[in-house]
C-alpha cells in the first residue's frame, strides 16, 4: 500500500496486476529456474527498466518459499569511526580532518548490547573502521564478553581487512558471522576507488579465509560507485557465485563532502532494485539487507527493498551521542526507524509493505540442504 504511487519504476499496483496475467518474460522465468544468465543476458537485463515489475514479483515469490515474510533485525553498533585507510569514496577516511573521531569503550558496547537484548536483537553486528587501538586482543575480549553474556547471540564482527590469524582469534572469541564488502570484483576498478596500498586480491583473500575458518560471511558492493560499469556488475555477480556468501550488502554510492569524491553522482534508487531482485532469483536463500543507503535514498527505500527480495535490515543501536558521527556519506539516516529503539515503528513499515519483523538469529539458509 506504500506503493500505490510509486508510478515510473513498474511499482504502480494496477501495472503489477496487469502483467500478472501475461506470462513471465523468457529472462526472467531462466533467471528464476536456473540461477544464472550468461553475461549478455545480464548485461541487458540491467540496462533496461522493462523487466522490474516481473522481477520484483519473481523476486518476492522466491523470498517467500525460502523465508516466508520474515525480515531479520541485527543491531548495528558502530564502536569506533578511527581508520587509518583512505578509500576515495568514504567519509571516515583517515585524509578527512572534518570527521569527528570517536571509540565506545567496551562497557558502552555493551551497554548496547543490552539495551538490544531487551529490545529484541539476537544479533549484534560490531562495525568500525580499521583502528589499529582495537588490537585482536581488545577486539577479542569484547566478543568474549558479549559471547558470555548472551550465549543465544550472534555476533558479527565487520572491522575490516586482518591476517589469517587474527580472524582465527575472533573466530575462537566467539564470533560467528563477518561482513565485508568486497566493493569491486573488478582490480582495475578496485584501484579507482581505493589507493594502491589497497587491493581486490587481499579483499578476495581476506573473504575466502572467513570462509574457510567457519564464519558466516556478508559480502556486497555499492551501486552506482563512479567508473562502475555494467561489466563491472557482472564481474560482481559472477565473484559472488563463486564466493557463495550468507550474506549480500548492497546499496547506492552516496557521495560524501569531504572526500575525492564529493562531486560524482548518487547511484540509481531503479538500479539498486534491480540488483536486489537479481540477487534474491540467483542466490535464492541467501541474506538480503535493504541498507542504511537504501534507507537514506528514498524515505520508502528500505520497504521498496524489502517488496523486491530484501529479508534483513539492521537497525542502529550505537549510542546517540555517536551517531552522527558514523558519516559514510553525506545525509546518513540515524534516528527515526534507522535506530534500533522504534523497533516497534520498524515493525509497523515492514508490516505495511507486506512483512514480519522476527526476533529469532535469522542464521542464513544458505548452508542447509
Ligand atoms: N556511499 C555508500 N556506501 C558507502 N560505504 C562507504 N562509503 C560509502 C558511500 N560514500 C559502504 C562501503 C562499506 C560499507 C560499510 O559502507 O561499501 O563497505
Amino acid at each position: 500500500m506504500l506503493l500505490d504511487n510509486y508510478a515510473g519504476m513498474g511499482y504502480n499496483k494496477n501495472s503489477i496486476r496487469e502483467r500478472r496475467e501475461y506470462p513471465m518474460s523468457e529472462l526472467i522465468q531462466k533467471l528464476k529456474t536456473t540461477q544464472n544468465l550468461t553475461d549478455s543476458e545480464l548485461k541487458h537485463l540491467l540496462e533496461t527498466d522493462a523487466y522490474d515489475a516481473e522481477l520484483r514479483l519473481a523476486a518476492d515469490e522466491v523470498r517467500r518459499i525460502h523465508y516466508g515474510t520474515d525480515v531479520y533485525i541485527r543491531g548495528l553498533i558502530e564502536f569506533t569511526n578511527y581508520c587509518k585507510n583512505d578509500c576515495f569514496y568514504c567519509g571516515i577516511r583517515r585524509s578527512n580532518r572534518c570527521a569527528e573521531r570517536y571509540r565506545l569503550t567496551k562497557e558502552e558496547v555493551l551497554e548496547c548490547c543490552e539495551e538490544g537484548y531487551a529490545l529484541g536483537f539476537r544479533t549484534f553486528v560490531l562495525q568500525g573502521g580499521e583502528d589499529p587501538y582495537f588490537t585482536d586482543e581488545r577486539i577479542c575480549e569484547i566478543v568474549s564478553e558479549i559471547r558470555n553474556t548472551y550465549p543465544d547471540c550472534a555476533i558479527t564482527l565487520s572491522v575490516g581487512e586482518k591476517p589469517y590469524e587474527s580472524y582465527v582469534s575472533y573466530y575462537n572469541a566467539g564470533a560467528n558471522r563477518y561482513l565485508l564488502r568486497h566493493e569491486t570484483a573488478t582490480a582495475e576498478h578496485y584501484s579507482r576507488l581505493h589507493p594502491s596500498e589497497l587491493t581486490f586480491e587481499n579483499r578476495r583473500r581476506c573473504l575466502f579465509d572467513l570462509k574457510k575458518i567457519g564464519f558466516q560471511v556478508g559480502a556486497g558492493f555499492m551501486v552506482g560507485s563512479p567508473f562502475q560499469t555494467t561489466e563491472n556488475i557482472i564481474a560482481d555477480l559472477r565473484f559472488l557465485q563463486d564466493l557463495q556468501p550468507d550474506m549480500i550488502g548492497i546499496g547506492p554510492f552516496l557521495s560524501h563532502k569531504d572526500t575525492p569524491f564529493c562531486a560524482f553522482p548518487n547511484g540509481e534508487l531503479s538500479l539498486v532494485l534491480r540488483l536486489l531482485g537479481i540477487l534474491r532469483l540467483m542466490f535464492p536463500k541467501v541474506l538480503l539487507p535493504a541498507t542504511t543507503a537504501l534507507g537514506t535514498m528514498h524515505p520508502q527505500g528500505r520497504e521498496l527493498g524489502l517488496q523486491t527480495g530484501a529479508n534483513v535490515v539492521m537497525p542502529n543501536l550505537s549510542p546517540l551521542s555517536v551517531r552522527k558521527k558514523y558519516m559514510l556519506y553525506d545525509n546518513k539516516i540515524s534516528t527515526g526507524d534507522e535506530s534500533a529503539q522504534s523497533v516497534a515503528s520498524l515493525t509497523m513499515s515492514a508490516r505495511s509493505a507486506g512483512y514480519e519483523i522476527v526476533t529469532d538469529r535469522g542464521d542464513a539458509k544458505t548452508r542447509e540442504k
